[in-house]
C-alpha cells in the first residue's frame, strides 16, 4: 500500500521543492480524546453519524444518552467537555478572509472551465468532483491537474506535487509525458512529482488518506489529491440494496475526513464518479450520479461532464453554493484539457 516516490532528491532547478516548514495545522482532537468517551461509545457515535468534537458538541444530552446507552448526566458532561475542548467561537471576519487567502487556485487548462469553477480553476480547501459517463473526460482532466499543479503559482499552478489515487488501473505514465510536453515542462520531472498509489479495495483506499497526512507532515509538497474514481470500489462492495446505508455511511465519514484534510493542509481534492442510469427519469439526461446526495453536499464544486457536438465536451456546474448554475464547452487534446480542439 506504498505511495510509490519516485527518487526523493529534488534539484535546485525544479519547481517543487520541500517547504521548510511542513504547512500543518494544529492537531485535531479526536471524539474519543472527551473524558467518558471511551472506544465503544464513540463506535455507537460513528455509526450514528457522529464522527467528531463538533458532532458531540452540537447533541443534546437525552439524545447522546439515548444513542450511546449512557446516563444523562454523563452525557450532558461529555457535550460539555466537548464544547470546551473545541474552539467553539466566531472567527471575525477579518480572520475567515485571512483564511481564505491562502487558497491556491490550479487551471484545469481550459480557460472555459476555469471560468465555469469561478475564474481561476480548482481550489485547495475544497472538494471538487467530475461525474459523468465513460469517455466523458473525468481522467484526462485528473491527468491535466496532475501536471498543472506542478506550474508556478502566477501560471495557474500551486508549486506543488500531485497525489493520484487509482482505483481503476488507469493511470498512465505516457499520458502524463503528453500533457507534460503540452505545457512545455520536463516529462520526467513532472512524472517524479506524482505520487501514485493503486487502491485494491475501498478499505485500502481510506487507509491511504493517513499515508498522505504523514507525508505532508514530513514536508512533501502536496498540493493536489486525486481519487480516481471515487466511489467505484464502494459501489463494487456493497452491492445489495440491503447495504446501500452502510455504503453511504462509510462513504460519508470517508468524505468527512477528506474534507478535514483539504481544510488542514490547504490541498486541493478531484475526485471522480460514475453515473447509474436512472430509468424512471422520462425527461432530461436520465444519469445520476453514485452516491447521491451526501456526495453531493460533500463536494464543494460538482461538475457533471457530458460528450458534446463534434467531440466537445459538455461540463455543467450542479447547485454549487456561490455559483450559478451554468455550461460550458471543452476539449480533450492531446496536450490535455483545452478550449479547443
Ligand atoms: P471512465 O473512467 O471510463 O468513466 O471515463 P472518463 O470520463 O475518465 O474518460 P477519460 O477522461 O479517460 O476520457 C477518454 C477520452 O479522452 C477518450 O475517449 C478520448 O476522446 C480522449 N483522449 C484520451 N487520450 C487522448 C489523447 O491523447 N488525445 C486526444 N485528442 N484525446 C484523448
Ligand atoms: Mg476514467
Amino acid at each position: 500500500m506504498a505511495i510509490r516516490k519516485e527518487e526523493k532528491e529534488t534539484t535546485k532547478e525544479e519547481t517543487v521543492e520541500k517547504e521548510e516548514t511542513p504547512q500543518v495545522e494544529e492537531e485535531e482532537k479526536k471524539i474519543t480524546d472527551v473524558p467518558g468517551i471511551g472506544p465503544g461509545i464513540a463506535a455507537k457515535l460513528e455509526a450514528a453519524g457522529v464522527y467528531d468534537l463538533m458532532g458531540l458538541a452540537v447533541m443534546s444530552p437525552p439524545a447522546l444518552s439515548d444513542m450511546a446507552g449512557i446516563g444523562e448526566a454523563v452525557a450532558r458532561k461529555a457535550i460539555q467537555a466537548a464544547r470546551s475542548m473545541m474552539n467553539l467561537g466566531f472567527m471575525s471576519g477579518e480572520e475567515f478572509a485571512k483564511k481564505r487567502e491562502n487558497v491556491i487556485y490550479i487551471t484545469t487548462g481550459s480557460e472555459n472551465l476555469n471560468n465555469l469553477l469561478g475564474g481561476k480553476g480548482v481550489e485547495t480547501r475544497a472538494i471538487t468532483e467530475a461525474y459523468g459517463a465513460f469517455g466523458s473526460g473525468k481522467t484526462q482532466l485528473a491527468l491535466t491537474l496532475a501536471v498543472n499543479v506542478q506550474k508556478p503559482k502566477d501560471q495557474g499552478g500551486a508549486e506543488g506535487k500531485a497525489v493520484y489515487i487509482d482505483t481503476e488501473g488507469t493511470f498512465r505514465p505516457e499520458r502524463i509525458k503528453q500533457i507534460a510536453e503540452g505545457i512545455g515542462a520536463s516529462p520526467e520531472k513532472v512524472l517524479k512529482n506524482i505520487l501514485v498509489a493503486r487502491a485494491f479495495n475501498s478499505d485500502h483506499q481510506i487507509l491511504l488518506i493517513d499515508k498522505i497526512s504523514e507525508l505532508i507532515k514530513e514536508g512533501e509538497p502536496i498540493k493536489l489529491i486525486i481519487i480516481d474514481s471515487l466511489t467505484a470500489h464502494f459501489r463494487a462492495e456493497f452491492a445489495g440494496r440491503g447495504q446501500l446505508a452502510d455504503r453511504q455511511q462509510k462513504l460519508n465519514r470517508y468524505l468527512h475526513n477528506l474534507m478535514k484534510m483539504s481544510e488542514q493542509h490547504n490541498v486541493a481534492i478531484f475526485v471522480t464518479n460514475q453515473v447509474m442510469a436512472n430509468p424512471g427519469m422520462m425527461f432530461g439526461d436520465p444519469t445520476t450520479p453514485i452516491g447521491g446526495n451526501i456526495l453531493g453536499h460533500a463536494s464543494t464544486y460538482r461538475l457533471y461532464f457530458r460528450r458534446g457536438k463534434a467531440g466537445s465536451r459538455v461540463a455543467k456546474l450542479i447547485d454549487s453554493p456561490n455559483l450559478p448554475e451554468n455550461e460550458c464547452q471543452f476539449w480533450l487534446t492531446e496536450a490535455g484539457i483545452r478550449d479547443e480542439g
